[in-house]
């Protein structure tokens, strides 16, 4: 069989910075862009040593006692802090084998104190975690919005000023890998998410259906684009569908870094990629509609995206 895996692109970002392969390596983001809504990227500025600190940070907290994890248990998906166990445990037909701590991270003194305070280095780690891929996440949204010939200029404060929701889950080895999945398919709501695992188990969804395992590159990030940019792009652009496998032997941690524009601001495919042979193909929104929509409907039922798609 053909695999399909070991062709998933790679982006040497730190490329960006030289003058002879800048405009190659915007074609290579621009064409992960189309194609799948998905990449990975090395040399990217952020220090291994902040990347693992924040893995043994989420190891402690999920090593924690339940007792110890349960003040923070919430279904509640507008709580800016939570902890819980497989997606919505209250409205699942089946159980993902997955638990979750979520905080809102950006900016971060609004949130850090309402974080787990223990482990006693959690903050601490997690929080210059947070705000280097922050960092990050502005350098990509700038390529990426100059890929699709939009000018950052005008979004340059939404997208300083966006919500950054760390989702940090943990995979425990499940004794029937099979059966099921420790997240069910789905894409992300937001501008991108920028993903650091400890070992393989991502899985996504290519144009025909098929599901590509993700190799597992020791200090990439994984860059997923989310339902904001399939919107903004007019669909130019795809949010990537994704879902997490298990494994017999192996726990396996991963922090999500799911960014936004701001709560309540709603966003529609950009005025320059309207035009006659590209009408408006969705409707608005904002992150606050799609935590409304994942309170009262099941994501497995219908992908929130397709709610806001306009009929032909
Ligand atoms: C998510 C997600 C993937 C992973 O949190 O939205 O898709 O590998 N996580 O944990
Ligand atoms: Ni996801």
């Amino acid at each position: 069989m053909l695999d399909l895996t070991s062709t998933l692109p790679v982006i040497d970002l730190s490329a960006l910075n030289h003058p002879s392969q800048r405009s190659l390596t915007l074609d290579q983001i621009q064409s992960a862009c189309k194609e799948l809504g998905f990449f990975q990227v090395v040399n990217h500025g952020i220090p291994l040593s902040i990347m693992n600190d924040a893995l043994a940070a989420a190891t402690e907290f999920f090593n924690l006692s339940l007792e110890e994890k349960m003040p923070l248990l919430s279904d509640n998906v507008h709580n800016p802090v939570r902890y819980g166990t497989s997606l919505n445990h209250a409205s699942d037909k089946v159980h993902y084998w997955r638990d979750f701590i979520k905080h809102y991270s950006h900016p971060i003194s609004d949130w850090i104190h309402l974080w787990p305070s223990n482990p006693p280095s959690y903050k601490d780690k997690m929080g210059n975690y947070a705000e280097a891929v922050q960092v990050l996440q502005k350098q990509l949204m700038e390529v990426i919005l100059e890929t699709l010939g939009l000018n950052f200029g005008n979004l340059h404060n939404e997208i300083g000023e966006g919500n950054q929701l760390m989702a940090i889950n943990c995979y425990p080895a499940c004794p029937e890998p099979d059966l099921t999945l420790g997240m069910p398919p789905h894409s992300d709501y937001g501008t991108l998410t920028i993903l650091h695992q400890s070992g393989p188990g991502l899985q996504l969804q290519d144009n025909n259906k098929n599901w590509l395992s993700v190799p597992f590159i020791e200090g990439a990030f994984i860059v997923q684009l989310g339902d904001q940019i399939e919107v903004m792009s007019n669909g130019r652009y795809k949010s990537v569908v994704h879902q997490v496998t298990l494994s017999a032997e192996n726990k396996r941690l991963s922090i999500a870094s799911l960014h936004s524009l701001p709560l309540n601001k709603k966003i529609g495919p950009a005025p320059e990629l309207v035009d006659e042979q590209h009408p408006a193909s969705y409707n608005e929104f904002s992150f606050r509609d799609f935590l409304d929509y994942i309170s009262s409907n099941n994501i497995e039922d219908r992908r929130f995206i397709d709610s806001i798609k306009k009929s032909a």
